[in-house]
């Protein structure tokens, strides 16, 4: 049986420790977050994902997977920790420090032979990085050691399932660690598993996200175009979308999480002369969450009768269906509602959150006099607004 150790366990790391102990690995998952190692060892994930608390549980009894806040030796190492960008002067950069880190924890571990994997999302460069730290503090040859890239492109809400049926790419340092790295991942993925070198690999990654960004962008830039007519953007794009080369997103109240809203910059921030689409796009996502408060506003200020309404506020998180805040637009639009108004919160992914008080559907249904729908969450496919007074950011209401 071999040994595989996983530094970080988050929305990726967790899910993929699973599935390689599901696969008959003997995993170590590591985390620097004492809170999270507590309740991964008492069965519960911090993360929110059909079927992880099962074989979370599953797993550890079956003593398939250790838990642990110290790496030890393995045979390969996963880095799946965060790489979120930081302002330095007033520009966004990408922060390493987490990888770094990682990468810092696991060399008085490492033995001839292994393989190393990051699957953080890095900058173009990063892993040929990483290979010149490794080999620089252990003393190896660069035919010792094996490390690649391998990005994920999991949808949150389905991780589990996306982990596995997903096609792969794999960019090894050089062609051994490729071919390597591509059978550890033999064991888990059903799809193929193409090969490249690890800077294209990089690219690729960030290129994903940046064109969904772009994509999104010019789907929001459209929500306010067709505002401006009166005409329904939903209706609008699922028209040309049945053109059979046009397939634009949806629109919402802006972009969040940790990949789309933060992947970008990893260009932006080396190439600004060259990377001006993207530029364009997060600014235009970004004031996409701007325009949706001063729509709200403007109604309040030009509609007297409305002046002391109580404002409900459907969904907080980035995307529907999660638990996750990260960069979440909706949760910056219902924290200036907050603290301006009287305002109902609902979030059924979430029991509570900070100083925010949360409601039911139905209580906040009931109690505020303007709906505000930032986020589509199932939960709310089926609410009949009653002629309230609503605004539908997300699309959630195009069939009531
Ligand atoms: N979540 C997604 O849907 C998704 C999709 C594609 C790519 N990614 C990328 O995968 C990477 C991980 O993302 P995530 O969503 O799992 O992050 P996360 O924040 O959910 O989890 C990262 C975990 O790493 C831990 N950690 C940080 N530094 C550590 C260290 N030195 N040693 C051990 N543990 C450490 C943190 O405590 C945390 O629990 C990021 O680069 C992200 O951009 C994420």
């Amino acid at each position: 049986m071999r040994n595989c150790c996983f530094i970080g366990l988050g929305y990726i790391g967790l899910p993929s420790a699973l599935l390689f102990a599901e696969a008959g690995f003997n995993v170590l998952g590591v985390d620097i977050n004492e809170e999270v190692i507590d309740n991964l060892n008492s069965g519960k994930s911090h993360i929110n994902e059909p079927c992880i608390n099962q074989l979370l549980i599953k797993n550890l009894r079956g003593k398939n997977l250790k838990v642990s806040n110290k790496p030890d030796f393995s045979d390969i190492f996963f880095i799946t920790v965060p790489t979120p960008v930081i302002n330095i002067k007033g520009k966004k950069e990408p922060d390493l420090k987490f990888v770094f880190s990682a990468v810092d924890s696991i060399i008085p571990f490492l033995e001839k032979g292994n393989s190393i994997i990051l699957e953080s999302t890095s900058p173009v460069g990063t892993t040929k990085k990483i290979f010149e730290l490794i080999l620089k503090k252990t003393g190896f040859k660069n035919d010792e050691v094996f490390l690649a890239y391998c990005p994920e492109r999991v949808l949150p809400g389905n991780i589990l399932y996306e982990l596995k049926n997903n096609e792969r790419i794999i960019g090894g340092i050089n062609k051994k660690s490729s071919l390597k790295v591509r059978n550890i991942y033999k064991s888990i993925c059903v799809s193929e598993i193409r090969i490249t070198d690890a800077r294209t690999a990089e690219l690729v990654k960030i290129v994903e996200n940046s064109y969904r960004d772009v994509n999104i962008a010019f789907s929001n830039e459209l929500s306010i175009l067709a505002d401006e007519l009166g005409i329904n953007v939903y209706e609008l794009i699922s028209f040309t979308n049945n053109h059979p080369r046009v397939n634009i997103l949806k629109p919402g109240c802006g972009v969040g999480g940790h990949c789309i809203a933060v992947d970008p910059w990893f260009l932006i921030s080396k190439f600004p002369d060259h990377s001006n689409i993207m530029r364009l796009a997060r600014d235009l996502n970004n004031n996409k969450t701007k325009w949706v408060i001063n729509k709200i506003e403007n109604f309040l200020k030009n509609n007297i009768e409305y002046k002391n309404s109580k404002i409900g506020i459907f969904g907080i998180t980035y995307k529907q269906n999660v638990n996750d805040l990260r960069e979440s637009p909706a949760l910056y639009i219902a924290n200036y509602f907050y603290n301006k108004y009287s305002v109902y919160l609902c979030e059924p992914n979430l029991k509570e959150y900070k100083n925010l008080k949360l409601f039911s559907v139905e209580d906040t249904l009931k109690k505020s006099d303007i709906l505000v729908f930032l986020v589509g969450h199932k939960e709310f496919v089926d609410i009949k607004t009653k002629n309230k007074k609503t605004f539908d950011f997300c699309g959630i209401l195009e069939n009531e």
